[in-house]
């Protein structure tokens, strides 16, 4: 027996229970060290996460952002003490999760650990195939790492960028300005990567910045925008509205974005808080989007790559970034309050096991 964190799908609640162990097939064995909580996990723990569904039974055991360390490698290339991220999606049988690009899965029929189909990562240890675990490193784990699961959402919407800025003869991402609204853990990870493309960065909420989240922007070198001021055009004086992302999931920003954004900007709609029934898309809304030439990219999850991206972006630029500032709490596995309710001051709050 293992112990680990599970809830039952559909229900409110989450206990620290014994979970049974699973045979190893040749898989590697992996101890967990660090895992993140984020707005999934606790819409999952309210039972208001529609989507989710047990890999068997009517439990699932919850987490999907990990780091872990080897503990027997099995039949795999992998080393003793080895560090690894798993990654969350599964393919189906699609032709692009057949590629290894199940985050662009064309019919839905995809499994993710933790959230729909697949037991997760809040376990004392747990078996992995070779192919879903990402080397983040050996012997010692820097606790920053374990924001490559969420960092890899950042390398796809890197990705997506390039795939579309030469439609507005952009030559470059460097100089132009990117606001990025939700000041976060994605929000922030965001503004690093952006920050490190030579963009500007506008971190955009609709309260004020807590003091944590004003330190971390410094590092960035990120201003900020209250939106609930209205004053856009001061906020586009300091920095010009190219590019949107969207980390916080409010539709009504797809609104401000396409109002505020320069033509031939483009939009990245990568949050899908909240429950999406606020605000409409308005017919002169559609008409700014022809009108204007903008893109609008919609964004979930990340390939294999992505996660090795973050794993390298996050050794490379973690200190100047300090990213290890996003972990604002460790939490003891046993102590599930974590999993119901944003604590005090959090960023990034972390389950050490
Ligand atoms: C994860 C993604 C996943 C998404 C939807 C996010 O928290 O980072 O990998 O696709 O949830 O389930
Ligand atoms: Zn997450």
């Amino acid at each position: 027996m293992v112990k680990g964190i599970v809830v039952r799908p559909g229900l409110a609640g989450a206990s620290f229970d014994d979970i049974e162990e699973e045979s190893s097939n040749g898989r590697v064995l992996v101890k967990t060290l660090y895992t993140g909580v984020c707005g999934t996990d606790r819409e999952i723990v309210a039972g208001k996460l529609s989507m989710t569904r047990a890999e068997r039974g009517s439990r699932l055991v919850l987490g999907h952002e990990a780091l872990g360390k080897v503990v027997d490698p099995g039949n795999s290339s992998f080393s003793k003490d080895d560090i690894v991220v798993p990654m969350v999606r599964r393919p189906g049988g699609c032709a692009n999760c057949a590629a290894g690009r199940q985050d662009y899965c064309t019919d839905g029929d995809f499994t993710e650990a933790g959230i729909r189909g697949k037991d997760g990562f809040m376990r004392e240890s747990f078996y992995e195939e070779e192919r879903f675990l990402v080397k983040a490193g050996t012997g010692e784990a820097g606790i920053e790492k374990v924001l490559a699961e969420p960092m890899k959402n950042v390398m796809k919407i890197r990705e997506s960028i390039f795939g579309v800025i030469g439609r507005g003869l952009w030559d470059s991402v460097k100089g132009k300005g990117a606001w990025i609204f939700g000041t976060g853990t994605e929000g922030l990870l965001i503004g690093s990567v952006m920050s490190s493309l030579g963009m500007n960065v506008m971190l955009v909420n609709r309260h004020g910045l807590p003091e944590i989240q004003q330190a971390l922007a410094a590092s960035i070198g990120a201003e900020f925008f209250n939106s609930s001021s209205g004053n856009w055009a001061s906020g586009e004086k300091k920095v010009p509205m190219d590019m949107v992302v969207d980390a916080a999931g409010a539709p009504s920003i797809m609104l401000d974005a396409v109002r505020n954004i320069r033509h031939t900007g483009v939009i990245v709609l990568f949050g899908t808080g909240g429950t999406g029934m606020e605000g409409k898309l308005l017919g002169d809304t559609i008409i700014s989007l022809v009108d204007k030439n903008l893109t609008v990219i919609g964004c979930e999850d990340g390939a294999r790559e992505h996660y090795e991206q973050a794993v390298d972006f996050i050794s490379e630029n973690g200190a100047k970034y300090r990213l290890g500032k996003l972990v604002t709490g460790i939490f003891q596995p046993e102590d599930t309050t974590v999993l119901s309710a944003k604590q005090q001051g959090e960023v990034k709050s972390v389950i050490k096991w």
